[in-house]
């Protein structure tokens, strides 16, 4: 910490940091840091094309999509439209979207990436074309993103209801490890029963401590499960390991998936207790850090 800050009371600060004009601050460095790093329209096209090569995924040309947990920029959302998408649904549990600072996302991107890496999945000429309308405007907000098929839906819980309307693609990105342990459950089922047959997901999942993933990846499977409370599971994450999803995802009706990849930490020590509200099925399990989901709902009689 800067020595001058530590000559202030915790106090104090916290009133600082609590004040509107701070947050005012915090958040538009916050909404810019993202634009320009991993919100940046030729990052996030690179990101959802290579999860579609692993997957091998359909094109989205006329398709309806929907994200969970779509943030505070909603550059996925403006991929899947640049990838021919009719209707993109951006969801999120809290309505925090940021819709200004759209523009800095895609006046940061390289453009030539953003078309070369979608073009496996849609027409160039067509990404060329979309870009181009993308760049032109200046200004963003819901109704400009609504003229353009994208509609952002907050807060909704999908835990709690479904969408309500059948959609062909619903993906997430780091999201699913925010959701609490006990919504999992429902929340896969709605998403389940919001796609259409032959519809699909793609879910990116990141499974380390989010306190401090650089250097201290797991702590958080050493804490007392009684006190690591659904607040805890949103912040920091919900420590839920790789078996206990392969669990999930073979619970859904219809469903036919796999992991379409799985990294590990072999770098940094696993804490010597486990809590035993973590299920696992030991150190392998333990240590993976991230893992990609990729699913297709079939008519129930099509099920292998
Ligand atoms: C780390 S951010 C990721 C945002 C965005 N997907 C991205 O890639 O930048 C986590 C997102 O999950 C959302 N979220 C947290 N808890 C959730 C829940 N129970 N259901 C749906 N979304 C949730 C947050 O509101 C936030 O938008």
């Amino acid at each position: 910490m800067n020595p001058l800050k530590k000559l202030i009371p915790e106090t104090v600060r916290a009133k600082v940091r609590d004040h509107p004009l701070w947050r005012r601050r915090y958040n538009r460095r916050h909404a810019v840091e993202l634009a320009t790093t991993s919100k940046r329209l030729d990052l996030c096209s690179s990101q959802i094309a290579h999860m579609f090569h692993l997957a091998d995924h359909p094109s989205l040309e006329g398709k309806v999509c929907m994200e969970i947990g779509s943030g505070w920029i909603l550059s996925h959302a403006l991929v899947c439209h640049l990838l021919g998408a009719s209707k993109v649904l951006c969801t999120d549990v809290e309505a925090i979207v940021r819709p200004s600072y759209i523009p800095i996302a895609i006046r940061s991107a390289v453009h030539y990436i953003v078309r070369d890496v979608l073009s496996p999945f849609a027409e160039h000429a067509d990404i060329r074309a979309r870009l181009e309308h993308l760049a032109s405007l200046d200004h963003f907000d819901l109704e400009v993103l609504a003229s353009l098929g994208i509609e952002y839906v907050a807060p909704i819980d999908l835990a709690k209801r479904c969408l309500g309307q059948p959609v062909d693609f619903i993906y997430s990105l780091s999201v699913l490890e925010h959701v609490p342990v006990d919504d999992i459950a429902p929340l896969l089922a709605n998403l389940v029963q919001d796609l259409t047959v032959g519809g699909t997901m793609v879910h990116a999942i990141h499974l380390e401590d989010h306190r401090d993933i650089q250097n201290h990846p797991f702590p958080f499977l050493a804490e007392d499960g009684n006190h690591y409370g659904r607040g805890e599971q949103t912040v920091h994450g919900n420590r839920i390991r790789r078996s206990r999803w392969r669990r999930h995802f073979d619970a859904l009706e219809a469903f036919d998936w796999r992991f379409i990849y799985q990294f590990s930490r072999r770098d940094k020590p696993l804490p010597s207790h486990i809590d035993a509200a973590v299920e696992h099925q030991g150190e392998d399990d333990l240590r993976i850090s991230h893992i990609g989901v990729y699913g297709v709902k079939r008519a129930p009689e099509e099920r292998a």
